[in-house]
């Protein structure tokens, strides 16, 4: 993910974009830290975090002092008393594939000497997802506990540490022990809350009518930062060691491992889901690795990845670091985010296809920092196929930026209330009958006058990526369906204005505005009319291609399947939507409303572009109000230049343009890591003043 963002292009564009990311760092660890509320995900975060760092590393000049990655990455609260770290809590770097974790090793191979390599050893252990504590024992006797706070000086808790029931108040934890305790420990281990207990108290807390913690990790915080700690001592909370910092007078540790094994037998947590592979084994680490991303979820805590460090600590320290993070050490995220619900009910939603798909309703769920109410369940075999019945906990995933979809139930969580689902044999709106083709997996309402249908279609008709008719929008489309005003969605061109003005609501200027948006859209580049159709599997993208050899509608219309065909990025099961669509009278007839309605359906075919190509090989994304340009003069210009345009942000994305009032796009391309730009750095890129 951060590690595909590309680069600005200069220095300037790198500036600019430094001081944007350590604005949105510093937004969101005060979002994280101080009020325990985040709006993102860790994985989306980290992207930011670490194209801020690939930045400064490019550009040394960017490295301003006050940068938040010359800080760890905290915040330290006023309400506790401070203690400084006996060093740097550092954090670690982040791979998202098999390959990122391949790249690490080799990039350790390199370092390490042949000698070094043949004895390299790497300790696996969970990331376990809570708040980071940092444990001082003197003598054996639990002195101070601290959190991580901005790396340097942590908040210190020492009072509600001590609550909790798994860490031990003297070293060795068992009296019987022979082992003496280390005249100084320091350890650090995360504080965290089984995923029972924390539902648990969720639902306590909700009988009582009082707030609810998003995630584990927040209850973990929440928890360890009261300022009594008789409220901390009724928390559930655990802890887990995972690192030795200082041991002074105890054993000679040579390694990670042997140094977890100390800990345990001195009575402090250690996880047992450990593990240590040799180098020569890398392929079985990397199988684990996959592994327990398979089963995290059967685990009775929260993790959000794997950690993999080097087991020698002279190799460790050999290594170093890079910025704030280790070399020897890396965490290991895996894909999208999961979560487990209770599957609350199934609806079903009519598409502007007409297709009926089922969805989840959900106990609301926090996943990658944000909270999930529903989810798709695709289709009606899907639903089958998995057992999927209502009142059952599933697992839910919210890859990247898709809708969330229930991936399983899982069974042995049932109680014996769970209820199966059935496709309804009506549409719930307009109650016509639902039909499911022969050979498909989808169930349709075929009624051609379903009005939902029509108010998704003309939702999506007038959408920003179709024909972008400001003021329009799924309340509109909805009040004109029901008022009768539109029947197709040639109907938005003849709307009955004066009638409109009498609506409640809708006073002089508001129509008149949207009755300004309307005409002007009559102007928009056919690929745009052609988009917003809505036939199946031609998108934005694919409208722009076959517009480029099409440059009229009335000319497609009458395109064999073949012809269609030939075209570049366009396969037969295009080629056979579109000709399906077209011969449907009604559809035909359509086509010729909309230009009998002066709404553009062909245009003169552009000039080869000419000049330079200084945007050639970027491509671009524009959202939001222009000051100067509007959206299709910036793909013009663009285009102009070399670049191509795309409709929707992905991690192919060079740059997100971003004008007045973004919206969606510039959250997603924050998400993604993908540069945002204005209208005058556009202009700077294009090599225009
Ligand atoms: S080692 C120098 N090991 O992950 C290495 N960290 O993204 C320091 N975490 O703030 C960290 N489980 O709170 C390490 N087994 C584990 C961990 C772990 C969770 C957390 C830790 C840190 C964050 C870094």
């Amino acid at each position: 993910m951060g590690s595909t963002a590309s680069t600005p292009a200069g220095p300037v564009e790198a500036a600019q974009r430094a001081e944007q990311l350590r604005a949105l760092v510093r937004y969101h660890q005060h979002r994280y830290y101080a009020l325990d509320d985040p709006e993102i995900g860790d994985q989306e975060f980290d992207a930011l975090f670490n194209e801020l760092r690939a930045l400064e590393a490019t550009y040394p000049d960017l490295h301003t002092p006050d940068s938040p990655t010359q800080r760890v990455g905290g915040y330290v609260a006023d309400r506790f008393e401070k203690t400084r770290h006996p060093a740097p809590m550092l954090s670690l770097a982040n791979a998202f594939s098999p390959e990122d974790l391949r790249a690490w090793r080799d990039r350790l191979h390199r370092l390490l000497s042949e000698e070094e390599r043949g004895r390299l050893a790497y300790v696996v252990e969970p990331k376990f997802d809570g708040l980071t504590v940092v444990l001082h024992y003197a003598d054996g006797i639990f002195t101070l506990g601290a959190t991580r706070g901005d790396g340097e000086n942590g908040e210190t808790i020492t009072a509600n540490l001590r609550t909790v029931r798994s860490l031990p108040l003297h070293l060795p934890a068992d009296q019987r022990s022979p082992l003496a305790p280390p005249a100084r420990l320091v350890v650090r281990g995360e504080a965290y809350v089984d995923k029972a207990d924390f539902e648990r108290f969720n639902a306590r807390q909700a009988e009582a009518g009082e707030r609810a913690y998003a995630n584990p990790r927040n209850f973990a915080a929440g928890s360890l930062r009261q300022l009594d700690s008789g409220i901390t001592a009724g928390r559930p909370l655990k802890i887990w060691v995972y690192q030795a910092l200082i041991v002074e007078g105890g054993p000679a540790l040579p390694s990670h491992w042997e140094s977890l094994a100390y800990l345990r037998d001195l009575g402090l947590p250690v996880c047992p889901d450990i593990r240590r592979f040799t180098d020569d084994d890398f392929d079985a680490l990397a199988a684990y690795v996959d592994a327990f991303g398979r089963r995290r979820h059967e685990l009775p805590y929260e993790v959000d990845g794997i950690v993999i460090k080097v087991d020698s600590l002279g190799m460790q320290a050999e290594l170093g670091f890079t910025g704030k993070d280790p070399r020897w050490a890396l965490a290991y995220k895996y894909a999208g985010e999961e979560a487990v619900t209770t599957l609350l009910d199934i609806v079903v939603n009519v598409g502007r296809t007409g297709a009926v798909t089922p969805n989840a309703v959900l106990e609301p769920v926090q996943v990658s920092g944000v909270v999930v109410k529903s989810a798709t369940l695709h289709n009606e075999d899907y639903i089958r196929d998995l057992d999927i019945r209502i009142g059952d906990k599933v697992v839910i995933k919210r890859a990247g930026e898709v809708i969330p979809k229930v991936l399983r139930p899982l069974p042995e969580l049932r109680t014996g209330e769970e209820r199966e689902w059935t496709m309804p044999e009506t549409c719930p709106v307009c109650g016509a009958a639902l039909v499911r083709p022969p050979g498909e997996a989808a169930t349709y309402c075929v009624n051609n006058a379903c009005p939902e249908q029509l108010v998704r279609a003309v939702e999506y008709f007038v959408g920003r990526e179709a024909m972008d008719i400001a003021g329009f929008g799924i309340k509109q489309a909805e009040l004109f369906v029901a008022q009768g005003y539109i029947h197709d969605l040639a109907d938005i061109y003849e709307l009955p204005w004066d009638d409109i003005r009498a609506l409640e609501g809708y006073g002089d200027k508001r129509v008149d505005n949207l009755r300004a948006g309307v005409e002007a859209s009559k102007e928009r580049p056919i690929h745009r009319l052609l988009t917003a159709l809505g036939i199946r599997f031609v998108g934005a993208v694919v409208a722009e291609l076959i517009t480029q050899h099409y440059h009229s509608l009335l000319d497609l219309m009458a395109a064999t399947p073949e012809a269609l065909n030939e075209i570049e990025g366009i396969g037969p099961k295009i080629a056979e939507s579109v000709r399906e669509y077209f011969s449907v009278d009604s559809n035909r007839a359509l086509i010729e409303k909309f230009a009998r309605l002066d709404v553009r359906v062909a245009e003169e075919a552009p000039a080869a572009p000419v000049g330079a190509q200084p945007l050639a090989g970027f491509t671009f994304v524009v959202t939001g109000t222009l000051p100067t340009f509007s959206r299709d003069e910036a793909h013009d210009f663009i285009k102009a230049h070399g670049g191509k345009v795309a409709g929707s942000v992905s991690g192919k994305t060079s740059y997100l343009v971003a004008g007045e009032s973004a919206g969606s796009k510039l959250d997603k391309a924050r998400q993604l890591g993908v540069p945002v730009i204005d209208e005058a750095e556009l202009r700077a890129l294009a090599g225009e003043a």
